[in-house]
């Protein structure tokens, strides 16, 4: 039996991975979460009192985070400001939480020599040209975009260096866009469907043919964990299941699954730097570890997520007009 920390675990993400360790393993959990507006407590509801806890508090609570980690026998570090036009508008959330957050953390696993994974993202590596054969691997350099991707960057920076300094025991995943239950109505995929679901339509930056690489978030979960338990420490694993699609496909997928017509959206102002494709090249991953996704087919997944966003209406309603307020104030609605 494990003690695992999980901070940032009430996010999309997060909680996924607390309901994947209540369901396959053994460990009982401690979720550290600011619960910022992106959390959702309901996405723990249901989940055994006696398997996982809730402490509410700060990763950048240096005293709080150095006894929380003390307590336990590994952390996943999921907590984070996530989403790049926030990060755009207001950078200041992005560097406190994303970079000292996780240099709190780093300095309560190396005093209490704790086992580490840091969650991070594909956006660290900057963007692809639209009609390049590459795709990211563990050796792309890094050349992030966004004050968000440079923040996740820093904080990669920060572990890498602490495992080599300080011999914190760390591993550190990249993962590419995911989508799946209880995302915010911010982010693309929960906001076109959400829209649509409100009689209105989707909003597309620009062109609609930028690209990213699609993973269902339970497939980041376990690819999360078989790091925890079997990669090598110092080491870093891209996360990806083939997954690239333009917006403008994502787009008439949701439209045709909600039965409206395929040019039944709009092209809106586009976002500043916006990175033109994303894709990963897991292989080391699924070679090393033997890690392979279970929903192969995008499709089939982005249909079920549909659905339950059509099914939870009294969860993302009361978000929705005030996200699409900021949207509307950026020209991007
Ligand atoms: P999210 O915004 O849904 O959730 C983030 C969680 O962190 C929230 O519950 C929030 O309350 C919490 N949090 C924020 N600041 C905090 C702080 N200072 N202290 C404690 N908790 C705090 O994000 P997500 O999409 O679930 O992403 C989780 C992680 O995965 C992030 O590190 C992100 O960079 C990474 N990631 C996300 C994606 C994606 O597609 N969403 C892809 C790759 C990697
Ligand atoms: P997003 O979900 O913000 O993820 P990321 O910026 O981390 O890739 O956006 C995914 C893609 O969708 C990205 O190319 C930006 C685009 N996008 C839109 O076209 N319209 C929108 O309303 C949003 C939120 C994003």
């Amino acid at each position: 039996m494990q003690r695992i920390l999980v901070t940032g675990g009430a996010g999309f993400i997060g909680s996924n991975f607390v309901h994947h360790l209540v369901a396959h393993t053994d460990a009982v959990v401690s979720v550290l979460d600011k619960l910022t507006y992106a959390a959702s407590r309901e996405a723990l509801d249901g989940l055994p009192a006696e398997r996982v806890s809730l402490v509410v508090g700060d990763v950048a609570d240096q005293p709080l985070v150095e006894k929380l980690v003390g307590e336990h026998d590994a952390v996943v570090h999921f907590a984070a400001e996530s989403h790049n036009d926030n990060s755009l508008s207001e950078p200041g959330p992005f560097i406190q939480t994303n970079i000292v957050g996780t240099f709190c953390l780093l300095e309560a696993c190396r005093k209490h020599d704790t086992r580490l994974h840091h969650v991070s993202t594909d956006e660290v590596y900057g963007d692809l040209a639209l009609d390049d054969p590459q795709r990211f691997t563990e050796d792309t350099p890094y050349n992030p975009s966004s004050p968000y991707s440079a923040a996740k960057a820093g904080s990669d920076h920060l572990v890498r260096a602490w495992v080599r300094s300080f011999g914190v025991r760390a591993t550190i995943s990249n993962c590419s866009n995911n989508y799946g239950p209880w995302q915010h109505v911010e982010k693309f995929i929960p906001r076109q469907v959400t829209n649509v679901l409100e009689g209105g339509r989707p909003k597309v930056y620009g062109a609609g043919t930028n690209v990213r690489d699609w993973i269902h978030v339970a497939d980041h979960s376990s690819a999360v964990w078989t790091i925890l338990q079997h990669g090598r420490i110092g080491e870093t694993y891209l996360i990806g299941a083939d997954g690239e699609r333009t917006n403008l496909e994502v787009v008439a997928m949701i439209l045709a699954h909600l039965g409206r017509p395929a040019d039944d959206y709009d092209l809106v102002a586009d976002r500043a730097g916006h990175d033109l494709r994303y894709a990963i090249d897991s292989t080391k991953l699924r070679t090393e570890l033997g890690w392979t996704p279970s929903y192969a087919d995008f499709a089939a997944g982005l249909a079920a997520t549909i659905d339950w966003y059509a099914e939870h209406r009294d969860w993302w309603a009361p978000h929705k007009h005030a996200t699409e307020a900021a949207y509307a104030a950026k020209g991007q609605a």
